[in-house]
């Protein structure tokens, strides 16, 4: 998938808690056009640089319903996937955890529950619909991403004490960055 990797591609600024930018709704795209595959490489390449295994467009500020996803490990090749206006059609009534974390809420992770499979549509780069069924890591990674897409954080599905502590924490942080 190297033509994936053109060397036009340049690396975004990622958006962090409390940005009101993450709890906006995203737009479904009902074009998809040279922009959208420019915007699907920054994406992956903005990924691959922070390093992450998925990102939400929404995170480079982009309120656009597009997702990148890649969970090649190490020096494994990479495994590109872009993901434009995805829906959850089904989950599995089994559940799984992970340890979360997110690229707008660095160096913080928690244990979520979420459907240990998932059925999921999105339209290709070229806009064709595809359907997959995931499970595993990428079906809590479609799912938190997708979240996003929705304004939605993984911080959202814990305890409301823990959330709380964790906003209040970057909220914090934030207004000292503004008095530095
Ligand atoms: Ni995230």
């Amino acid at each position: 998938m190297n033509h994936y990797l053109p060397s036009i591609m340049s690396i975004r600024t990622i958006i962090s808690l409390p940005d009101p930018l993450l709890r906006k709704v995203s737009t479904p795209l009902t074009n998809i056009d040279g922009a959208t595959k420019a915007l699907a490489l920054d994406m992956l390449e903005t990924m691959y640089d922070a390093p992450g295994i998925g990102l939400a467009a929404v995170q480079i500020g982009i309120t656009q319903r597009i997702v990148t996803v890649d969970l090649a490990r190490g020096d494994d090749p990479k495994d590109p996937h872009i993901f434009i206006n995805p829906e959850i059609i089904w989950t599995s009534d089994d559940m799984n955890e992970y340890e979360e974390g997110c690229l707008s809420i660095p160096d913080y992770h928690e244990i979520v529950v979420r459907p240990s499979k998932v059925g999921v549509r999105w339209l290709d780069l070229d806009g064709n619909p595809t359907e997959r069924e995931l499970d595993g890591l990428f079906a809590t990674c479609i799912q938190h991403e997708i979240d996003h897409l929705n304004g939605k954080l993984f911080i959202d599905h814990l305890s409301r004490l823990k959330r709380e502590r964790v906003i209040k924490k970057f909220t914090k942080q934030a207004r000292r960055e503004l008095d530095e």
